[in-house]
């Protein structure tokens, strides 16, 4: 495959931006002219920030599993499209050319047609990182069922309440997953989920840890069964379900700062061409080289830059189903030399948490192939910059620092490697296509260098269509703060040259590892624990995982009253069995009040900088209720 969309000189990235900046619609339609259409567009876009609706190549009709494999199958049908490397590497790897996986999954496309699926169901996804998952992502989008894919860190409940809110009547999953040195047992949590969900029509259950499980007749069914059914009945492969530009094709659930958490919508049409795009051009893909992305399905990292970017691009990327210092910190290094890996994008957390560890585990392991290496999720320290570029990168690679979110779809500012200029710790330009701006407290546009928050002017093709079920909380949460704007909720610095600087969350949520996670939602979680009366959570800086979640809690309850330690663990294990072992606080203090404004409101500004260790600095206390209680926080500081 060639990529005539591919940008190779600052020269003509500046070019390049600047028509996408005054044609908007003839820059897309070169780039989307690359694809496989069923129907071309009638209309490129149309769009409205202030009552929010964006539609791409409106009319057209496609399907992104042509796009993805059977497109390729001619040139490029015996290339490894999926090296899936296992968590104990002691275990063989697998390799799934191209044709296999068309083969895989159109065949598993019609397992889920013969268990009831049709286009437009939504269809839940519980499982490890195994090819089974990528092929059960793509089966979905094959027969134009939505798929909803929950991270193995969620709990019961949490994957309760995604079922109810998207109203999906099927189910895939594992009897476990394997990461690192545990078995999480997939299978049962599900089972807990469905104690008080009753719609579910059926459970396929793809066997990996042979950990036992409960199977209900009528409801559960084994995938190796169905499959067997489907070679049986020597059903021809899969022909994929037209699908309008704007069907939905996956929904993602992820945190903000108020309520539970909200199903973002994307789009077929949109998401297939931006995440191809950007995965070309932001790590500069060739054809040949092998990806590979440490992310995790689960995420929207794991959906556009393992599953759909790669190949629709017909790149090979590699899988991963275990954790970074499994069975030891040199891991990824062994990944990296055993399948000759030329990109690899991870995450700040995982290379500070590797950084730790010293040079040990690097020693004996060929990084040679190495070209490009990636960040995502989170701000990269310096520190942490410098050591992937020198002990990974052999000062050698560039690093893209790439800023975006699950509502973005895909990578809105970052350097293109070996193209655009990198600067440490800054995520640098926009990609052509995407026009950012800074907003002052007022509302107005700040111009030049500054500081604001991170806004878009114009939409991009995979910026979120709604959040499920309720468009009125997408308009509010993303379009009402600034209006004629897409409000990102982070704050960013520009420099003179227009390189973007992202400073983090200006709202109640925190990113623990990567992790987006609502303040609130933790918070009210911790408020179900018996014997609590009220709690607030806040961040504080965490070496390794970047930020740290500190909650401050008032309990009155009794038992285990007399040894603390107690208490918070009851109190962790109560976030872990609500929300999932992802949220849990690392630091739990107990207070006898929280500060407050005349109105009720907490004043989180204190509680933040009493966490962050900054008691010195705690502003303005005087319109506090009851300003007394902050000495004791301060006291009992943990
Ligand atoms: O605060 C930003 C941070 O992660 C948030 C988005 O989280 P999520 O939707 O889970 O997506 C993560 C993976 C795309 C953003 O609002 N973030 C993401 N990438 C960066 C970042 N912060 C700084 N630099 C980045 N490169």
């Amino acid at each position: 495959m060639s990529y005539p969309y591919q940008i190779n000189s600052f020269e003509a990235y500046k070019e390049v931006y600047a028509r996408s900046v005054q044609q908007p619609q003839n820059f897309w339609a070169d780039i989307a002219s690359n694809f496989k259409w069923r129907r071309k567009w009638d209309k490129v876009l149309e769009w409205d920030f202030n009552n929010y609706k964006t539609e791409w190549f409106k009319g057209a009709k496609l399907n992104i599993t042509e796009n993805c494999l059977d497109r390729h199958l001619e040139k490029l049908g015996n290339k490894p499209a999926i090296i899936w490397e296992p968590n104990s590497p002691d275990e063989h790897h697998r390799i799934l050319t191209y044709n296999d996986l068309y083969q895989k999954v159109t065949q598993f496309a019609n397992v889920l047609k013969n268990n009831g699926v049709k286009k437009g169901d939504t269809i839940c996804l519980y499982m490890g990182m195994i090819p089974e998952l990528a092929i059960a992502v793509l089966a979905c989008a094959r027969i134009g069922a939505i798929h909803s894919v929950i991270f193995g860190g969620f709990s019961a409940k949490s994957i309760a309440d995604r079922l109810v809110n998207a109203n999906a009547k099927y189910i895939i999953t594992c009897d476990g997953a394997f990461r690192g040195g545990k078995d999480i047992p997939l299978k049962s949590l599900i089972d807990d989920a469905l104690e008080s969900v009753d719609f579910i029509e059926k459970v396929i259950v793809c066997t990996r840890t042979r950990t036992p499980v409960s199977m209900l007749k009528g409801r559960d069914v084994w995938w190796e069964d169905e499959i067997k059914k489907v070679e049986t009945l020597g059903m021809a492969p899969a022909v994929a379900e037209e699908m309008d530009a704007e069907d939905p094709l996956f929904i993602l659930y992820t945190s903000g700062s108020t309520g539970k958490p909200k199903g973002v919508v994307h789009a077929c049409a949109g998401y297939m061409v931006y995440t191809n795009y950007t995965f070309v051009n932001v790590f500069n893909y060739k054809q040949g080289d092998v990806y590979f992305c440490t992310a995790d399905i689960g995420w929207i990292t794991g959906h556009s830059y393992i599953v759909y970017g790669p190949l629709s691009a017909g790149a090979t990327t590699v899988m991963f189903e275990g954790i970074p210092t499994y069975p030891d910190a040199g891991r990824f290094w062994d990944l990296v030399d055993k399948h000759r890996v030329n990109i690899l994008y991870t995450a700040p957390t995982a290379i500070r948490s590797l950084m730790s560890y010293g040079d040990e585990p690097l020693k004996g392991k060929d990084l040679s192939t190495l070209k490009v290496l990636g960040s995502v999720g989170e701000p990269i320290n310096e520190e942490a910059w410098h050591w992937f570029h020198e002990k990974i990168g052999r000062g050698k690679c560039p690093i893209v620092d790439t800023w975006w979110q699950t509502e973005n779809g895909g990578i809105l500012i970052s350097n293109l490697a070996g193209v655009t200029p990198a600067k440490p710790s800054w995520a640098t330009l926009p990609l052509p296509g995407v026009q950012p701006c800074l907003m002052d407290e007022k509302g107005n546009e700040v111009e030049g260098p500054g500081q604001g928050n991170l806004c878009m002017k114009f939409p991009w093709p995979s910026i979120i269509r709604t959040t499920w079920g309720d468009h009125e909380r997408c308009q509010q949460t993303y379009f009402d703060a600034y209006p004629g704007h897409y409000f990102t909720g982070d704050g960013a610095m520009r420099d003179e040259d227009g390189n973007y600087k992202i400073t983090g969350r200006v709202d109640d949520v925190l990113n623990v590892s990567g992790h987006r996670i609502g303040t609130a939602e933790v918070e009210n979680a911790i408020n179900l624990h018996a014997g609590v009366v009220e709690s607030a959570v806040v961040g504080y800086p965490h070496d390794i995982k970047g930020q740290g979640i500190y909650a401050f809690v008032i309990y009155n309850g009794t038992h285990n009253a007399d040894d603390e330690n107690l208490i918070r663990k009851d109190i962790t294990a109560t976030v872990s069995r609500i929300i999932g072992p992802i949220s849990k606080p690392d630091k739990i203090q107990f207070v006898t009040g929280l500060p407050k404004t005349r109105s009720g409101k907490i004043m989180r500004r204190i509680l933040r900088k009493i966490a962050e260790n900054d008691v010195d600095n705690l502003g303005d206390t005087s319109a506090l209720l009851n300003g007394e209680v902050v000495e004791d926080i301060k006291k009992g500081k943990i």
